[in-house]
């Protein structure tokens, strides 16, 4: 099953993050009946909420082209000229990780958002020349896992600013429900929620997690995932009941036993575990964190006792 299919396309079938929902509800209905186009959003929060889902789902509501791109892509100012200068009227533009634009580029999208505008130079040294293109009117729909991480002169350019957070249990079991409807899978209740709370507050996650349980279930039990099946599948992956995977628990390990609960620097753990700076910043950390595993201080990452508990040999 391709992942997409699993992804909801309108707004009434978007599980969870009511908040956000509501607001973006309203400023599109806003915007329909004004006759205007949406002004530009952000969409911030961690990996793997949906925030490309968000605005994908936007653009349908509104009836609407939606052109994707990504920060890190777009290197030259070149490359943002092509994508501007295809942009049809009322067109979305969006842009995934907008806070890796590099700066010559940011600048360059200002007057394009603000007043549909390119400016482009021509030529080189004395004799070079600035021409405007006028653009299009569009919306830009930008995403970032933090906001803080963007330029105040680019974030203040959105007008809509929506921020998203981890899913709750019970969200997360409806949309592993909602899934598992989609793949024809069967699974009981009670097995939807233990994937749920190992599922770290994502529905990318869940989704992975029930499409291995599901596995699991082919082999031991004519493919039925009921909670007996689903735990030890769960165990099976390696996932304890906190929702920790391998991963984790080697991160955990390492501040533990091998640095003695001193404080630990990104870098020596990134290396410790052979991952990036950005995967141990961006995927591994936020859940230890907000499981109240470790701790960030001006001097490093230190275990709290909850991991020193679980975690000292
Ligand atoms: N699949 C992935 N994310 C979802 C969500 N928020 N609602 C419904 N289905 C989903």
């Amino acid at each position: 099953f391709v992942d997409a299919s699993l992804r909801p396309r309108f707004l009434k079938d978007y599980i969870g993050q009511d908040k956000v929902k509501q607001q973006i509800k309203l400023f599109i209905e806003a915007s329909k009946r004004k006759g205007e186009l949406l002004d530009h959003v952000l969409i911030s929060g961690p990996p793997g909420l949906g925030k490309t889902t968000l605005a994908q789902i936007i653009a349908n509501e509104l009836g609407k082209n939606i052109i994707f791109t990504s920060g890190p892509v777009l290197e030259k100012k070149g490359d943002l000229a092509g994508i501007l200068s295809s942009l049809e009227e009322g067109d979305i533009l969006f842009i995934d990780e907008i806070h890796r634009l590099n700066s010559s580029i940011e600048e360059a999208l200002y007057p394009a958002i603000e007043e549909f505008r390119l400016d482009i130079i021509i030529g080189k040294g004395s004799s070079s020349r600035t021409v405007s293109i006028s653009l299009p009117k569009f919306t830009l729909i930008g995403a970032t896992t933090r906001a803080g991480m963007l330029t105040s002169p680019l974030l203040s350019r959105f007008g809509i600013v929506l921020n998203m957070d981890y899913y709750d249990e019970d969200s997360l079991k409806q949309i592993i429900k909602r899934s598992a409807v989609i793949m024809g899978i069967e699974i009981s209740d009670d097995a939807a929620y233990e994937i749920a709370k190992r599922s770290r507050g994502t529905p990318r996650n869940a989704n992975r997690l029930l499409k291995r349980v599901h596995d699991y279930a082919v082999i031991h039990s004519n493919g039925i995932v009921d909670r007996d099946t689903a735990v030890n599948a769960l165990t099976f992956l390696g996932i304890d009941e906190d929702g920790l995977d391998e991963k984790d628990r080697s991160y955990l390990d390492v501040l533990v036993n091998r640095f003695g609960c001193r404080p630990v620097g990104l870098s020596t753990i990134s290396s410790a575990l052979s991952e990036s700076r950005n995967t141990v910043e961006e995927l591994i950390e936020p859940y230890l964190l907000r499981k109240g595993y470790i701790q960030k201080t001006h001097k490093g990452r230190i275990p709290t006792e909850k991991a020193i508990k679980k975690f000292e040999k």
